[in-house]
This record gives structure tokens, C-alpha cells and sequence, in this order.
């Protein structure tokens, strides 16, 4: 298991207090915080390192560009990908945004569907909502069941032969699931549909394989996996790419762009992946911070982190339970969640539950979290988020569930 108390050493933001209090940090799927090895990463490119990458004859910009490389290479294996299959951009929500751009119009037209799922982070969703209504095709809903599982009966019976994408979080946000996104890539690829598996939740927590997962896609953040902000990936079946035109194109992302004598026609010749999906000066200092961000999970284990998580969500859930007027949204059987837990108290409105425990030094996440069709199917209009990481303890566990109840005025 992990050595909570070790790891909680390399994370000062967590000796803060606030209001008096010690800080329990509980808002982990909106962000996470940063181990100093991350932090020294930064500052070491930026003191050390510092040069535009790909654009450069001098020896600093080879050294930066060099360092870059080498972290594709890292972050790639990370998940179970080659080098370049990975592209770094801003996040998931810009990831996810190049799938989109990139196929619709190209690969998804008029008269095709995408199926999105009611489960799905806004981010796996509107960009092909958006792109719908320019394009005139058509995008469909798959429902999830009563406990909070994606419904596959529902997938399978709106899968057929228009169906050319099929957008899907890994890991829900707010109903913390656990998708078998290997499950629906198979369904898909009957089909012969493409599948953008929304990574957020599930890389910085579970163990991901995207071979093994058989992703056609596969996006992630690292500022919720211990690195920066602005730093995010998406993974790619090459073979799915390879003659699109990238959704987002300039500097960088072309080998030439030879032009017409009179320059009525010029037709750019796409560079080599990753870098056409890489449009103008990367975050290099990211990019590295993530590396760092990688490592340090990788030392303690993915299996390990996915353990740790899911004890801190069982007591979580056991307690919640015993403090009776909770819902606990999503499934049961923590087994089969992420880690987090969403609940509605009844009579009291999400925000005041958010404020109660901020005031006990307790950071938890209030609102409908991104994911408003989701809570509308939920017949709620927002939730209380609870979200762990590796630095959690039971103990914060435990006094989370105290101040929950003295605002209650209920015993634990
Ligand atoms: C499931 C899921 N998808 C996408 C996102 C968007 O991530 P980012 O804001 O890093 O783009 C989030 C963030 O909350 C998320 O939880």
C-alpha cells in the first residue's frame, strides 16, 4: 500500500491552512496538486533548458527539442503508446476538440451520427454537438441505468452502419463509473465507428492501456494527474489519422507549403505525427512537469494508486450511508468506480453543503460539474463532489465525514 505520510511530504500546498484550519483536499478531479519534483521540472527548463523547440539550428534548441521528443516518449509508454502516437495540446477539452475538428467534415458529414452518452463530460460533447449543426449531422444520447452504469443495451441498439463516431468517458466525473470502454470499442468497430475514449478520469487514476482498450482515441490532462496546468494529451490510432488534415493547423504543423506561381493555389503538405496535430509553440515546461508527474506515479504504481483510492471512496461511501438523507450518485460497488463520490443531501442545496465544509477547511467541489445533461437525467440540479488522490488519508476521510455531520446536525 502507500506511504501516505511520505508522499504528503513532497506536496507542500497541503501544510496550508485555511480558516484556521488544516487544509483537506478534496477537489482532486477538478485539479490536482503538484509534487515538488514537478515543480523543480519547471523551473529547471526555464532556468536551464529554455529555447523554442523544432525551430532552431543552436544548441539550445536542439537541447529543448531533444527533451521534448524524449517526453513524448515517456508520456506515450505511460498509457501503453508508441512515441508518436501522442500529441500534447492544452488539455482534454482542447484534445477532444481536435478529434472533433478533424473528423467531422472529413471522416462524420451530412446524414451520419455521432453517439455521445449522457455520461459524458461537456468537453466529449458539445464540440460535436457545435459541429453538428454546421455540418447537418446528427448527434444521439446513450442513456445509463438506474445505478448509474452506462446502459450497452441502449449503445448496442442505437449502433448501426450511419454511426461513425462514438464519443466516451472512461471514468464519469460525477458518477464516478467505471466504463468497459473496451466493451464499447468492440461494439463500435463492428460497426466500423471510431471511438474517443475521454481519459480525464481514469489515466491519473486506474491503469490504462489504450492497446489493450483498443481507443481510437484516448485524451487526458496533466493538471490532474500531479502535473502542470496547460499541458494535455491525446493519443491517436495512427492509422485512423494519417491522410486527415489536422483541425487546427499553422507553425509547426506542416514540411512545406509549396504555392502556385501566382499563389491562387497553395496546398500544405502535412509534417509527420505527432507534430501536424501540434500547432504553434508547444508547452515545452509542461510537457516536462508531466514527465516528472508520470514518474512519480509510476514509482508508486498505478494498481497501488487505484487501491489506495478506492478504500478512502469505501469510506466514504459507508459513512455517507450511516449519515442516512444522502444520495450517493452512481454505482453502488466501489470496485467499480474512480475516486470519487457525488451526493445530494436532502433539504439542503449543494452550495451550502460546499460552503459548511469549506469553512471547517474542508475543499470539495459543488454544482453540476460540467456534465449538465447528466444531472437533468439524474432529475437533480447539482451535487456535492468529493474527489481523492494519492495524498489522501482515511483520517481526512473520517473528519470530512464529521464536519459533514455536525452541518446536518447529524451524529457519524
Ligand atoms: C471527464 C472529464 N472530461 C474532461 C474534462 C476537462 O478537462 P480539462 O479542463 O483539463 O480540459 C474534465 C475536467 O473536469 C473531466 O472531468
Amino acid at each position: 500500500m502507500l506511504d501516505v505520510s511520505r508522499i504528503r511530504q513532497d506536496f507542500p500546498i497541503l501544510n496550508r491552512r485555511v480558516y484556521g484550519k488544516r487544509l483537506v483536499y478534496f477537489d482532486n478531479a477538478a485539479t490536482s496538486q503538484r509534487p515538488v519534483q514537478v515543480i523543480e521540472a519547471i523551473r529547471r527548463f526555464y532556468s536551464e533548458y529554455n529555447a523554442n523547440v523544432h525551430r532552431g539550428f543552436h544548441w539550445l534548441s536542439q537541447e529543448a527539442s531533444r527533451l521534448y521528443e524524449d517526453a513524448h516518449e515517456e508520456v506515450a509508454k505511460f498509457i501503453g503508446a508508441e512515441w508518436d502516437e501522442v500529441a500534447f495540446l492544452r488539455n482534454t477539452t482542447e484534445a477532444l476538440n481536435l478529434v472533433a475538428t478533424t473528423l467531422a467534415g472529413s471522416l462524420v458529414g451530412r446524414g451520419d451520427r455521432v453517439l455521445v452518452t449522457l455520461m459524458d463530460h461537456h468537453s466529449n460533447m458539445l464540440p460535436w454537438l457545435t459541429l453538428s449543426r454546421r455540418l447537418g449531422f446528427r448527434v444521439d444520447f446513450v442513456d445509463i441505468t438506474e445505478e448509474g452504469y452506462l446502459d450497452y443495451a441502449d449503445l448496442e441498439s442505437k449502433l448501426a452502419k450511419d454511426v461513425k463516431v462514438v464519443a466516451v468517458p472512461h471514468a464519469s466525473n460525477v458518477v464516478g463509473t467505471i466504463n468497459d470502454v473496451r466493451r464499447v470499442a468492440k461494439l463500435a468497430h463492428e460497426y466500423g465507428a471510431l471511438v474517443v475514449i475521454d481519459g480525464a478520469q481514469s489515466v491519473p487514476h486506474i491503469p490504462v492501456d489504450v492497446k489493450e482498450l483498443d481507443a481510437d482515441f484516448l485524451a487526458f490532462s496533466g493538471h490532474k494527474m500531479l502535473g502542470p496546468m496547460g499541458i494535455g494529451v491525446l493519443y491517436y490510432r495512427k492509422e485512423a489519422v494519417r491522410d486527415l488534415e489536422p483541425g487546427m493547423s499553422g507553425g509547426g504543423t506542416i514540411k512545406t507549403v509549396p504555392c502556385s506561381e501566382d499563389y491562387r493555389l497553395c496546398s500544405p503538405r502535412w509534417g509527420d505525427l505527432p507534430w501536424k496535430f501540434e500547432a504553434g509553440t508547444p508547452n515545452v515546461a509542461g510537457a516536462l512537469g508531466l514527465v516528472e508527474a508520470v514518474r512519480y506515479l509510476s514509482r508508486i504504481g498505478m494498481t497501488n494508486v487505484m487501491e489506495h483510492e478506492r478504500s478512502l471512496v469505501r469510506r466514504m461511501m459507508d459513512g455517507l450511508m450511516g449519515l442516512g438523507g444522502i444520495r450517493i450518485l452512481g454505482p453502488l460497488k466501489p470496485e467499480d468506480r474512480t475516486g470519487l463520490v457525488s451526493f445530494v443531501v436532502k433539504g439542503y442545496h449543494h452550495d451550502a453543503v460546499a460552503a459548511g465544509l469549506d469553512v471547517m477547511g474542508v475543499a470539495v467541489r459543488s454544482g453540476l460539474h460540467c456534465a449538465h445533461p447528466l444531472h437533468q437525467r439524474l432529475g437533480i440540479e447539482g451535487s456535492v463532489r468529493a474527489s481523492f488522490y494519492i495524498y489522501n488519508t482515511l483520517e481526512e476521510v473520517d473528519y470530512f465525514l464529521e464536519c459533514l455531520g455536525s452541518i446536518l446536525g447529524r451524529q457519524t
